[in-house]
């Protein structure tokens, strides 16, 4: 049994595709943790937040976090904020294979533009906003990313090299 690999970044920073792409190569479960939340709780992530307000949503999200990295042989992509609150950094190094997937603020800037409004937290911002706020969280988050035990430039990462570096 392997420990499951969990993928962390920013938001648009591609998690879900890397995800996706290494769970059909090796041949194991894809888990998103957002889709796993609303499952979980029957809500969605944005009325998560803007009825019962970030605060709760961390709560929530911490919990469902323990129960994923419960699961081997999974591949994990976890939320933007995740490793960024209680404990949760030292859960996911513990319980799993951790991959950080950088992208410049720039690049997540160009990601991002066309989805904002999903996205509670930079709904409403122009690219400017944007922009800011990403080269402002980047500053506070990859604290906690770049403790994961790899470290990708997802702009330049294939599948296969990812794969490489963590079975090698
Ligand atoms: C968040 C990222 C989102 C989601 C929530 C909060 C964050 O996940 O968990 O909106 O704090 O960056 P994705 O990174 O999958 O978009």
């Amino acid at each position: 049994m392997e420990l499951p690999i969990t993928l962390i970044g920013f938001m648009g920073s591609g998690k879900s595709t890397i995800g996706k792409q290494i769970a059909h190569q090796k041949n194991i479960e894809y888990i998103d943790l957002d889709k796993y939340i609303h499952k979980s709780t029957g809500k969605s992530i944005t009325s998560i937040f803007e009825n019962e307000g970030e605060e709760q949503f961390r709560e929530i999200e911490s919990r469902c976090l323990r129960e994923v990295l419960a699961m081997p042989n999974h591949v994990i992509s976890l939320g933007g904020g995740t490793p960024c609150f209680f404990d949760n950094l030292e859960m996911i190094k513990t319980l799993s294979t951790s991959v950080y997937l950088q992208v410049s603020a720039e690049g997540l800037t160009r990601r991002l533009t066309k989805s904002t409004q999903q996205r509670p937290l930079i709904k409403g911002k122009s690219q400017e906003e944007l922009l800011v706020y990403i080269q402002g969280e980047l500053v506070k988050r990859e604290k906690y990313y770049l403790q994961a035990d790899f470290v990708i430039q997802s702009d330049q990462i294939r599948v296969e090299d990812l794969l490489s570096l963590i079975f090698s």
